[in-house]
């Protein structure tokens, strides 16, 4: 084959951010790939796009792309579950292989859909699903193919990385910064997709799929946003030497699998507390490398179009000599058990607990028996003068591991307390050390 021909659904942010690199690095990106690649035809339903479709069939409905005869690899850029789905699918029906940048799409129908273009000989590729231009999935799939994956945490939404950078930088408000990274093209079309951590838990759900070898299973994502994080949590932080940051986190552990999506506090000395703005970036141990780290742009038009073309450069260098491109694997290798997701309440790290009681004796000997009692030891304490005309302290206690559940029982405790006002801010820590 000398030349692969591409329809290209959807002209929005990445669509428009594709076809720009393709048109702008095409003759490096043909050589790469061994053969010419061209979009012949795109489905779009805008009228007047801003990018340059000369020579190009345009179609308004989608599903004219992908029942062409013309076309080999059909782009699904258009976002969502429900159309997107069902494009896939047709795409697939039809003897095409799929590039996507629709981690919502692989989160919750990978499975099938996977299972469905193997059985009809196509492929679908996802790198641009995951942390933007990082070519994580790449890394995971190939780099450490050797190793044992031991964890990964990453900041895997940009958006989010953006809005809390913003806020503990410049002291900016929230709604503010993230109407700035909507304007930016980086958040998703429901921003709060972003903000309340499902867009990280979908990207988490296919990261854990390839390390671990299990299917993806988005609904056991434990998922915490950031939309509720104090400012004040975000400063007392930062007095004990951590940085908040929303991480997505993968482990083995002895129960099976850990995959969480929560703000988390990490000593302000690790590369990952230091990656700011829309950039993320993905800690990954293995057995025999060790910790490897990935960092990039997270979201935006080109650095997301770097990964659906890596995708499309990859299937068209097997199309054109001949191979027919390889099918994503998922799930455990046969005759391996699938491992299990850990319950949250079973998950064990160290927390930083906030909170409010009477200025008065015997408060703290309180707070520190209810802690003592359940076995979580204290690693580190500050206890604030009130402001003047408040009688209310802010207690603020740094844990050494600890279950969910016996912190939250402890929590329980300390909220009945009389002398406590408010229930109790809780968040959970990470050395990040391996
Ligand atoms: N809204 C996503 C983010 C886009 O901010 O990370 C990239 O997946």
């Amino acid at each position: 084959m000398d030349k692969v021909r591409v329809g290209l659904c959807g002209l929005g942010t990445v669509g428009a951010g594709t076809l720009n690199v393709l048109q702008r690095n095409r003759i490096e990106i043909c050589a790469r790939a061994g053969c010419d690649i061209e979009i012949v035809h795109i489905g779009t339903r805008s009228d007047k796009p801003d990018v340059d479709v000369t020579g190009i069939k345009v179609s308004r409905d989608i599903f004219d792309v992908a029942r062409d005869p013309d076309v080999d690899i059909v782009l699904e850029l258009i976002g969502g579950t429900t159309t997107a789905l069902e494009l896939v699918r047709t795409a697939i029906s039809h003897g095409k292989h799929v590039v996507t940048a629709n981690k919502a799409l692989i989160a919750e129908h990978g499975n099938e859909l996977l299972a469905e273009a193997r059985a009809a000989g196509v492929s679908i590729a996802f790198e641009a699903a995951v942390a933007g231009g990082i070519p994580i999935i790449k890394a995971l799939r190939e780099g450490l193919s050797g190793n044992r994956i031991e964890w990964l945490a990453g900041i895997i939404n940009g958006t989010g990385n953006f809005i809390l950078t913003e806020m503990s930088e410049k002291g900016r408000d929230f709604a503010d910064v993230l109407a700035e990274a909507q304007a930016l093209g980086y958040a998703e079309a429901d921003p709060t997709f972003d903000v309340e951590g499902i867009d990280a838990a979908h990207k988490l759900v296919i990261l854990a799929a390839i390390a671990f070898g299990m299917p993806l299973q988005f609904d056991k994502v434990y998922i915490e946003g950031i939309s509720t994080l104090e400012s004040e949590d975000v400063d007392y932080a930062a007095e004990l030497g951590y940085r908040i940051k929303h991480l997505g986190i993968a482990r083995r552990s002895a129960g099976g699998v850990e995959m969480r999506v929560h703000p988390t506090l990490i000593p302000e000395s690790r590369l990952l507390a230091n990656v700011n703005g829309v950039k993320n970036a993905v800690l990954v141990e293995g057995d025999a490398v060790g910790p490897t780290l990935y960092y990039g742009a997270g979201a935006g038009a080109e650095p997301t179009a770097s990964a659906v073309l890596a995708d499309l450069v990859d299937l068209a260098r097997d199309m054109a000599c001949g191979q027919s491109p390889s099918v994503a694997v998922l799930g455990a290798a046969e005759g391996s058990d699938v491992p299990q997701v850990v319950p949250i309440e079973d998950v064990n790290c160290a927390w930083y607990l906030r909170l409010r009681a009477e200025d008065k004796p015997g408060v703290m000997s309180n707070v520190a028996s209810i802690l003592s009692d359940a076995g979580i030891s204290i690693e580190a304490l500050i206890q604030k003068q009130p402001p003047a005309g408040i009688s209310h302290v802010p207690i603020i206690i740094l844990t050494n591991q600890a279950l969910g559940a016996t912190v939250n029982a402890a929590c329980a405790q300390l909220e009945a307390l009389p002398s406590v006002v408010d229930a109790v801010a809780r968040l959970r820590v990470e050395s990040l050390d391996g």
